[in-house]
């Protein structure tokens, strides 16, 4: 099968996580005959340096013009502490996801169980935690008006949403519960906001049609302690832009690393692959940044491209190197390996000279030597 991938690096560690991404989808296309044509487009703090804007027009256009877009990371500290900064990186991010339309953000969570010791909560809170956030991601207060007083005694952003945009992702989001364990979570605040009453009759409405699967509904107060005092009772999430960018960072510290988390954004007939992480530029060249986040979100993309065997084998490497310590400094600050060791590997795993053919003493020869 021809896909052609508009590939982004982005900002920070962006390029060095991505390029073991293109790595491993060579492999894959190696493997499996398949042929991926990769074209490279700009955005964030590198598009604003080569352009002037976040986003330019062109890479817009090339990702139209292909059948996926995978991303690196987003954000420059240079930006950051300037609220008068005119351009900043994130309009880049926030700016393709409104021009594709890539409406629904889809994040899965699993804790991993030889990883539960990096997590800050007890091991057995984390036992079966397996969900998936699907956050709303064109909408709400990230697009909504915006206005701030020139003379700067008020700012205001206003969070609305159509019926419309909350009906797409919602059967999205039960056609996933369908798939996985027949349990759907709304996460609103129907005691305070019109707009979350218009997300919870919407989906009051919708969840008929899927009697299979359980509805619940909890105010996102509550749901922020219940990821962290009981986060297994969770299967889909469903809730709005901003509540979902909260609750996801936080479901990352279940899984031990926000470097592991992947994510996909659905539009209509494209989307878009990016890691959960940001920037993170104090590493950025380093070649110390944890690849992972970013090969299960080109897995994603292989499933978006119906490669559903493909993606599993991707998995399955990233499962080998983790339960084998082949694992980056954030998951273990001591013995760790570098990003581009972890990326030959999983290449390796899935040309398919692994299991059987690792030689230790070449690896650890890639290892660092900081000890
Ligand atoms: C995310 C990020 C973005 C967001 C930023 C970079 C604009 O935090 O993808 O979660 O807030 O959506
Ligand atoms: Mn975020």
């Amino acid at each position: 099968m021809h896909k052609t991938i508009t590939v982004i690096y982005g900002d920070g560690i962006g390029p060095e996580v991505t390029e073991q991404s293109v790595r491993v989808l060579s492999a894959i296309a190696e493997t499996y005959g398949h042929e991926f044509t990769y074209q490279r487009a700009l955005l964030g703090a590198e598009a604003i340096d080569a352009t002037g804007t976040a986003l330019p027009q062109e890479t817009i256009d090339m990702a139209l013009d292909s059948d996926a877009v995978l991303f690196g990371a987003v954000g420059h500290p240079k930006y950051d502490n300037d609220p008068h900064a005119k351009v900043r990186p994130e309009q880049g991010i926030l700016g393709i996801r409104k021009a594709l339309q890539l409406f629904a953000n889809v994040r899965p969570v699993k804790a991993y169980p030889n990883l539960s010791h990096l997590s800050p909560l007890k091991a057995r809170y984390l036992e079966n935690v397996d969900f998936v956030i699907y956050r709303e991601l064109t909408g709400g207060i990230y697009f909504g008006e915006k206005e701030t007083d020139p003379d700067g005694k008020w700012a205001k952003d206003t969070c609305s949403y159509t019926a419309e945009e909350i009906e797409r992702i919602t059967h999205l989001a039960y056609q996933a519960a369908i798939q996985r364990r027949g349990k759907l979570t709304l996460v609103d605040k129907a005691n305070v906001l019109d707009s979350s009453r218009l997300w919870r009759k919407v989906v009051q409405s919708i969840a008929i049609q899927y009697p299979e699967v359980k509805t619940d509904f909890l105010f996102v107060d509550n749901a922020a302690m219940q990821l962290i005092t009981n986060p297994a009772q969770f299967d889909v999430i469903l809730t709005e832009n901003m509540f979902g960018d909260i609750l996801s960072d936080e479901s990352s510290v279940l899984c031990g690393s926000l470097g592991l988390l992947p994510s996909a954004s659905i539009g209509n007939k494209l989307a878009l692959f990016e890691p959960i992480h940001g920037s993170y530029p104090q590493a950025a060249g380093q070649d110390i940044a944890n690849p992972i986040a970013s090969l299960l979100s080109a897995a994603m993309m292989l499933d978006f491209f119906e490669m559903n065997n493909e993606a599993d084998l991707i998995r399955a490497a990233v499962n080998w190197t983790l339960t084998n310590g082949f694992v980056t400094k954030d998951i273990d600050p001591v013995n760790f390996y570098f990003t581009s060791t972890i990326g030959d590997l999983i290449s390796d795993f899935v040309t398919g000279k692994i299991p059987g053919g690792v030689n230790l003493s070449n690896i650890e020869y890639r290892k660092s030597t900081i000890i």
